[in-house]
C-alpha cells in the first residue's frame, strides 16, 4: 500500500529549482545555484530534482505527479525528457507531467504558502513571463488591447503583470497585461525581453550600472546614494491602468559602466540613475496595486514575481495603498516557480484542499546530521596552505610564460579574483592582451605579466564560461556577469599536466581546530559580543535569496567599522552595499519605527533616531534597514542566539548577511562552509554544534 503522495514541482527558468511536496507539505526544496555554485543557474533541472529525491529517499518512480514551468515554455516542444539536457522523465517513467505557464506558477507559490484563509488577491510583476499563446490562465481576465494579440503573433506578446482573486479554493484571473517582445542590448537600460515592463527597466538599469541585469538588489542598495531632482523625466507613463516605458528618456543614457573602475569613477552619475529608476519603480508599482485592488479589494494581497523582491517599494505598499495585509512569497523571483508548480499540482491537478500555514518556515534544504558534519570535519584537509600559495601562483604564470600552448584564441577584458585564505588574495586583470596580477586589494595591480595572444588564450578556451578551476574551484571569477559574458573553463590540472608544473599546495588537516560544544549558543553569543565575526551554519538551508539564520555571517552591529570590514575583507564587495539586521520579534519596535513582523527580510523599515548611531552598521544611507524579525517557531537556535546576545550585550539585534562572498552562491553543505571559512577572514565557524577556529 502506498504511504504518501508525492508531487514534484520544477522551475526551468533562470534561477531554477525543484520542490517536493509530501502529502501537500514541502518536505524538501532547493535552488539549482546552491548545487552548481553558479549564481542564478537554471534551465535543466536534473540536479535539483535528484537532490530532492535523494533527500526523501525515493526515486522518480515514486512520484504521483510532476508539474513544470519554463519561462520560454515553447522549449517543451522537444518533449518532457529533454530541456536543455537530459531529464529524469524518460519513457519508462510513468509519472504524469503537467506544464503550466509562468505567472500562474508564481501565483500558486503564494497560494500555497500564504497565511490567509481567503479571500485574498494575488499580484505578479516581473521582467517577463510566458507568451500569450502559452498562458493557461487567461480565462475571462481583462486583457488590454486583447484584439491586437491574435493568431500568428500571439507568441510575441509576453506577460508583464497579472492579477488574480482567490476565494472558495479557486484562483481566478482578473487582469493580465501583455507587451510585445523587446530586444536585448547589454549596454542599454531598457526592457529586456518584454517592452514596457517594470522589471525589464530595473534589470536594464542594473545592466547599465553593474554590467549584470541580475543585480537588481544591488541597484536598490545604490539608489539612496543618488539625489532627487537630477532626472525629472518620467520613466513610466501610467495610463488606463497600464504601465508604458518612456524610451526617449532611456535613449539619453549613453554611458553604461563597462568596467568597475568606470562605475567607481562616476559613482554619483550611476547612483543618481539608480535613485531615479527606484523612485519610478515605486510609482509604477503603487499605481498598479491601487488600480488592481479597486477591481476586487479584499484588502489582503499576496505578491510575487521578481519585482516583489524590491523591499523598499514593498514598504510603501503598506503605507501608501489600501492593502491591509501583505504576504510576499520570499522566493518571489523565478526561484519560487517550482514551489508554485508543486502547489498547483496538489491543489488543482489532484484537487486536494489548501492548508493555511501557521509555521511559515522558508528553509527547505537538507539538514546534516552530527555524524555527517563530524566526518566532513575530520576528513577536511586545508588545501590552501599559504606557504605553498605563492609558489602555486608563480607556477601558474610560469606555465603561461613558458609557452603553454592554447588551442583557441579570443579577446577578452575581465577581472578574475583569486581568493585564498586571509591575506592571499589575488586579482588577475586581463585586458587588451595583457594580464595583471595583484596580491591584496582591488584594481591597482602591482605585478604585471605581459601576454601575447596565444598566452592569453590559455585562459580563454570556451566563450561560454570562464572559471579557473584549481583545487576544487578555489579560484573564482569575480562576478556572475563576467561569468556570463566571458565564460571560459580552464582546468589548472590540465595546464599542470601539459606544462609539467605542479600547482597543488600541500595539505594539512584541521583536527585540532574544532570542538563539539553543546553550549554553542552561549559561546557564540559571547564571541559575537567580543567582536568576532562568525559564520553560522544550522539545519536545512533557506530557500530564497536571503540568509535568515541558517547560512549566515553574523556580527555585533555596534562595532564601529564592522560593515566596511565585512564588505572589504569577507564579502569582497562594494562599500555602498548595506547589511541587514536580525532582531527578536518582540523587540522590533525598540529599534525600528514599525512594530511589524518581517520574517523574510523583504520589507524595509526606518531605524529609530535614538538607535541610528548605536547600531550604524545595519543602517543604510537613508536611515532604513531591511529587517528580519526572528521567532522561535521555525528558527529556534537563531532565536536563542539573539536572546543570549541580548543577555550579554543588552541589545537583541545582530548584523546578518549571507554566508558567501560577492559572485558566490550561498553555501549549502558543511564542506562548502569549511571551504569558505578557510578562504576569508571569518573568525569562527559554528557548524551545527561544532565550533571551528583557525
Ligand atoms: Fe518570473
Amino acid at each position: 500500500m502506498k504511504k504518501h503522495s508525492y508531487v514534484l514541482g520544477t522551475g526551468l527558468s533562470h534561477d531554477g529549482s525543484a520542490c517536493l511536496l509530501k502529502d501537500g507539505e514541502i518536505c524538501v526544496a532547493i535552488e539549482k545555484e546552491r548545487l552548481t555554485k553558479i549564481k542564478h543557474d537554471g534551465f535543466n533541472d536534473t540536479m535539483a530534482i535528484n537532490y530532492c529525491l535523494e533527500a526523501e529517499g525515493i526515486t522518480v518512480h515514486d512520484l504521483d505527479l510532476v508539474v513544470q514551468s519554463a519561462i520560454w515554455g515553447g522549449d517543451f516542444g522537444n518533449g518532457n525528457s529533454f530541456f536543455r539536457g537530459n531529464r529524469p522523465f524518460t519513457d519508462d517513467v510513468q509519472v504524469p507531467v503537467v506544464t503550466i505557464s509562468h505567472h500562474l506558477a508564481h501565483a500558486y507559490s503564494t497560494v500555497g504558502r500564504c497565511p490567509y484563509e481567503g479571500p485574498f488577491d494575488v499580484l505578479i510583476i516581473d521582467g517577463s513571463g510566458a507568451s500569450f499563446d502559452e498562458c493557461i490562465d487567461i480565462g475571462n481576465a481583462f486583457v488590454p488591447e486583447r484584439e491586437k494579440i491574435h493568431g500568428d503573433i500571439a507568441h510575441l506578446y509576453y506577460e508583464k503583470d497579472s492579477y488574480y482573486t482567490y476565494s472558495d479554493e479557486k484562483l481566478i484571473s482578473v487582469y493580465k497585461d501583455f507587451s510585445p517582445l523587446g530586444y536585448y542590448n547589454k549596454n542599454y537600460p531598457a526592457g529586456l525581453y518584454t517592452m514596457d515592463s517594470i522589471g525589464g527597466v530595473y534589470q536594464g538599469a542594473s545592466q547599465y550600472c553593474f554590467r549584470n541585469h541580475m543585480d537588481a538588489g544591488k541597484l536598490m542598495g545604490l539608489a539612496p546614494y543618488g539625489c532627487p531632482g537630477v532626472y525629472k523625466d518620467e520613466i513610466f507613463f501610467l495610463q488606463s491602468g497600464r504601465v508604458h516605458v518612456n524610451y526617449d528618456w532611456i535613449r539619453k543614457l549613453n554611458k553604461p559602466a563597462v568596467s568597475h573602475e568606470m562605475f567607481k569613477a562616476d559613482f554619483k552619475y550611476y547612483a543618481d540613475i539608480a535613485y531615479h529608476v527606484q523612485k519610478e519603480l515605486e510609482r509604477a508599482v503603487l499605481y498598479i496595486i491601487r488600480g488592481r485592488m479597486a477591481l476586487s479589494g479584499s484588502g489582503r494581497l499576496c505578491y510575487a514575481g521578481g519585482v516583489a523582491l524590491n523591499a523598499v517599494a514593498n514598504n510603501l505598499i503598506l503605507s501608501h495603498t489600501e492593502v491591509e495585509k501583505l504576504y510576499i512569497q520570499p522566493a518571489a523571483g523565478d526561484n519560487g516557480i517550482s514551489i508554485g508548480c508543486a502547489y498547483y499540482g496538489w491543489l488543482v491537478t489532484l484537487g486536494e484542499h489548501r492548508k493555511v500555514r501557521e509555521n511559515n518556515s522558508t528553509c527547505f534544504g537538507i539538514s546534516y546530521s552530527k555524524n555527517v558534519i563530524e566526518k566532513v570535519l575530520t576528513s577536511f584537509e586545508n588545501r590552501y596552505n599559504e606557504d605553498n600559495l605563492s609558489t602555486s601562483i608563480d607556477n601558474f604564470f610560469r606555465a603561461i610564460e613558458s609557452g603553454y600552448k592554447p588551442d583557441r584564441i579570443g579577446a577578452v577584458s575581465v577581472v578574475i579574483e583569486i581568493d585564498i585564505k586571509d591575506y592571499c588574495r589575488y586579482q588577475i586583470i586581463i585586458a587588451d592582451g595583457r594580464l595583471e596580477c595583484k596580491r591584496g586589494g582591488l584594481f591597482t595591480p602591482d605585478c604585471i605579466v605581459e601576454l601575447d595572444a596565444l598566452q592569453l588564450a590559455t585562459i580563454i578556451q570556451d566563450p561560454d564560461y570562464i572559471t579557473i578551476l584549481w583545487e576544487a574551484n578555489r579560484i573564482k571569477i569575480s562576478d556572475y556577469q563576467q561569468l556570463e559574458l566571458f565564460g571560459t573553463i580552464v582546468d589548472i590540472h590540465e595546464i599542470s599536466k601539459d606544462s609539467g608544473i605542479n600547482f597543488g599546495p600541500q595539505k594539512k588537516n584541521i583536527l585540532d581546530k574544532f570542538v563539539y560544544a553543546p553550549d554553542f549558543i552561549e559561546r557564540s553569543a559571547t564571541l559575537l559580543a567580543e567582536g568576532k565575526v562568525i559564520a553560522w551554519f544550522q539545519s536545512g538551508s533557506e530557500f530564497g535569496p536571503r540568509a535568515l539564520g541558517r547560512r549566515s555571517i553574523l556580527a555585533d552591529p555596534r562595532i564601529a567599522g564592522i560593515k566596511d570590514y565585512i564588505n572589504a575583507e569577507i564579502k569582497l564587495r562594494e562599500d555602498f552595499r548595506p547589511f541587514a539586521p536580525a532582531v527578536l520579534r518582540e523587540d522590533v519596535s525598540t529599534y525600528f519605527q514599525t512594530d511589524r513582523e518581517s520574517p523574510y527580510m523583504i520589507l524595509v523599515d526606518y531605524v529609530k533616531d535614538e538607535w541610528r548611531s548605536k547600531i550604524e552598521s545595519i543602517v543604510h544611507r537613508n536611515d532604513t534597514s531591511r529587517v528580519q524579525t526572528v521567532t522561535p517557531d521555525w528558527n529556534p537556535d537563531f532565536y536563542k542566539l539573539l536572546e543570549a546576545f541580548k543577555r550579554i550585550s543588552g541589545i537583541s539585534v545582530l548584523l546578518n548577511t549571507s554566508l558567501n562572498r560577492r559572485g558566490m552562491t550561498i553555501v549549502e553543505t558543511p564542506q562548502d562552509a569549511l571551504d569558505f571559512f578557510y578562504s576569508c577572514k571569518l573568525d569562527y565557524l559554528v557548524l551545527d554544534k561544532f565550533i571551528v577556529s583557525k
